[in-house]
C-alpha cells in the first residue's frame, strides 16, 4: 500500500544537495605518495568535484618525500581515479588543480617552501588567500611533527576576520593509550586551536549512521521508549569477514580493541545512547556525547572474563576457501596474542540506561561483513494470549542495518491469518535507499567536504577523544595481561561466527536473524 499523500508529500528529501564550500581553498595532502592518497583521500575529492562538492576553485597540494613533478602526481592520481572505477570524462579538469611539493617533514625549510608554493597556487588558481585545509595521511609516528613544524612555519595561522583560515584533519589512531594521546592532543594544540581540528572517524560519516540521530530525535514515537523502562539490552556489532590484509605492522600494534572499539564502536554507542543535544550543531552534539563517555561505568579490571571475550582466529574456510590462521598472516608474529575479536558487556551510569546492558561486538575474517544496531525492548509485562500461544510473547525489536543492508527494521507481533489465535513476528521494514534517490556520499568524501565547510559535527573532540581512551585503558592494560594466558584468548575458525565463548556471555547467539 502506497502512504497517504498528506503523510508522504512528494517534495520531502528535495533540496538536499551538495552545499558548495564558501572560499575557493587548498587541500594539502601530506603522506601523498601513499596508499591513502592514492586509494581513498584522491578519489574522494574528484567525487566531490564531479558532485559540485569542491569551490569552484580550488588546489589540491600533494606533499610528500617523494621527488614527484606535478604531473606525475596527476598521472598517479588518475590511476587512483581508474582503479576507482570512476568517470574519467571530467578527468583534466579536476586535474588542472593538483599540484606536488616534495617535503621533509622534519624540515622547517620545507614549510617554508611549501608556504612560499600555497602562495604562489592561491594567486595562479584566484583562490581566496591563506584559506587551507592540510590532511595528514601520514604514518601517524608524524602527526605530532607535521602539525608542529605547520605552526611554526605560520602555516596554522588564521584570520578569520580576514575571511583567511586553517584546519586540520587527522585520521585515527589518535595516540596508543591515554598519554600518548594527550601528548599528541598537546602537540596539536600547541599549533591549532581545538575548533580548527578535524579528527576523523569514517563511521560517522555514514549516511545510516547519521541517520540514528534523524531517527531518534526527528520522530516522537521512539524517545519516550528510549530507556531502561523499555530496553532489555543493545547490540552493536560490526563484524568483518576480511581478515588482517597488508596491515600486519599496524594492527600488531593495535588489535581489535584500539582498531574498532576505542573509536567507531564508541561513536554508535554515543549516538544510540546519549542525550538529546538542543541542536543539531558541533558543539551540542558533541557536548552530549562527551557526557555519554563521561558515564560509562569504569570497566571492571579485576573481573575482566566476565565482561570480555578475546579471540584470535585461526586458520577456516569461507566458500570453499581455505583461509590462513592470523598468526600465519604475512606480517604477523607467529605467536602473536593480539585479538581480532572482541564482544564486551558495558553499562551506562546514568538515569536513563541503569541497569540496560550493551553488548559490543567486533571482529575481523568472521562469516560475513554485517554492521548492524538491535535494540531490544522487554516483553510485555503480562500476557493475555498465554494460553492459545503456550510460550511467552516474542518481543520488540528495531534493527538499525548499516551494512551490508541499509534498513531500519521494527519487529513486532501480530496474529496469523485463521481462525484461532495464533501469533507470529511481522515487521516493518524501511530501506535506507529508495528507488531515484541518490547514490550514497563516500565516507571520506563527506568528511573532506564537512571539513572544508568547517563543520565538526561529525569529527572526534579530544574530550570525548580522552574519555574514550580513560574507558579502555583498564581494559588494554589487563588484556595485554590476560591474552598471554592460554584459555583467554579464544581461537576461532575464519569464517566463523566468533568464539563460541562470545556466544555464552550475549544474550542469544551472535546472529540474531532478522524475523521473516
Ligand atoms: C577501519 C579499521 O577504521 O575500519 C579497519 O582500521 C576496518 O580494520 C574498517 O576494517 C572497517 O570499516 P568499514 O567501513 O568497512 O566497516
Amino acid at each position: 500500500m502506497n502512504p497517504p499523500p498528506e503523510i508522504l508529500p512528494a517534495l520531502d528529501g528535495l533540496g538536499c544537495d551538495w552545499q558548495r564550500p564558501a572560499s575557493p581553498c587548498a587541500i594539502v595532502i601530506f603522506g601523498a605518495s601513499g596508499d591513502l592518497t592514492g586509494r581513498k583521500l584522491l578519489p574522494a575529492l574528484y567525487d566531490l568535484f564531479l558532485n559540485d562538492g569542491l569551490p569552484e576553485r580550488f588546489a589540491v597540494v600533494g606533499a610528500a618525500r617523494s621527488a614527484l613533478g606535478d604531473e606525475a602526481f596527476r598521472e598517479r592520481a588518475r590511476q587512483g581515479a581508474r582503479e576507482a572505477g570512476m568517470d574519467l570524462g571530467r578527468w583534466d579538469d579536476f586535474a588542472a588543480g593538483l599540484f606536488y611539493q616534495a617535503v621533509e617533514y622534519g624540515e622547517p625549510a620545507s614549510y617554508a617552501q611549501l608556504a612560499g608554493r600555497l602562495d604562489r597556487i592561491d594567486i595562479e588558481r584566484g583562490l581566496a588567500p591563506g584559506c587551507r585545509l592540510f590532511n595528514l595521511a601520514v604514518p601517524p609516528v608524524l602527526y605530532a611533527t607535521v602539525a608542529q613544524a605547520l605552526g611554526e612555519a605560520g602555516l596554522s595561522r588564521q584570520n578569520l576576520a580576514a575571511g583567511r583560515w586553517s584546519r586540520l584533519v587527522v585520521e585515527k589512531p589518535f595516540g596508543y593509550d591515554l598519554d600518548s594521546a594527550r601528548e599528541l592532543g598537546a602537540v596539536i594544540a600547541g599549533s591549532f586551536d581545538e575548533s580548527q581540528v578535524f579528527r576523523i572517524d569514517h563511521y560517522m560519516a555514514k549516511e545510516t549512521v547519521q541517520n540514528i540521530l534523524v531517527l531518534r530525535f526527528a520522530n516522537a514515537i521512539f524517545e519516550p521508549l528510549w530507556n531502561r523502562n523499555y530496553i532489555d539490552y543493545v547490540r552493536i556489532n560490526a563484524s568483518e569477514s576480511l581478515g588482517v590484509e597488508h596491515r600486519a605492522g599496524y594492527y600488531e600494534g593495535a588489535g581489535v580493541l584500539r582498531d574498532m572499539f576505542q573509536n567507531h564502536m564508541m561513536q554508535l554507542l554515543a549516538l544510540v545512547a546519549a542525550e538529546p543535544p538542543s541542536r543539531f550543531t558541533a558543539e551540542r552534539v558533541r557536548d552530549k556525547e562527551a557526557e555519554l563517555f563521561r558515564c560509562l561505568r569504569p570497566f571492571p579490571a579485576a573481573d575482566l572474563g566476565e565482561h570480555l571475550v578475546l579471540g584470535q582466529y585461526a586458520a577456516g574456510q569461507a566458500g570453499g576457501r581455505k583461509m590462513a590462521a592470523y598468526r600465519a598472516e604475512p606480517g604477523v608474529d607467529p605467536h602473536s596474542v593480539i585479538p581480532t575479536y572482541a564482544a564486551m558487556r558495558l553499562w551506562v551510569d546514568n538515569w536513563r540506561w541503569q541497569g540496560v546492558p550493551f553488548y559490543l561486538t567486533s571482529g575481523k575474517r568472521l562469516k560475513r561483513k554485517v554492521t548492524r544496531i538491535d535494540i531490544q525492548f522487554k516483553e510485555v509485562p503480562h500476557s493475555l494470549f498465554r494460553d492459545s500461544v503456550g510460550a511467552d510473547l516474542k518481543a520488540n525489536r528495531l534493527v538499525i542495518g548499516i551494512h551490508p543492508e541499509e534498513e531500519i527494521f521494527i519487529a513486532f507481533q501480530a496474529k496469523q491469518p485463521g481462525p484461532r489465535i495464533c501469533l507470529r513476528t511481522s515487521g516493518l521494514h524501511f530501506n535506507y535507499s529508495g528507488p531515484g534517490d541518490r547514490p550514497h556520499l563516500d565516507a571520506y568524501a563527506k568528511s573532506l567536504a564537512d571539513a572544508m565547510a568547517g563543520d565538526q559535527t561529525l569529527f572526534w573532540r579530544q574530550d570525548g577523544l580522552e574519555l574514550c581512551w580513560q574507558f579502555m585503558q583498564p581494559v588494554l592494560a589487563g588484556c595485554e595481561v590476560c591474552a598471554d594466558v592460554p584459555g583467554q584468548l579464544h581461537m576461532y575458525p575464519a569464517g566463523s561466527y566468533g568464539p563460541d565463548a562470545a556466544l555464552n556471555m550475549l544474550p542469544q547467539g551472535i546472529w540474531p536473524e532478522k524475523p521473516s
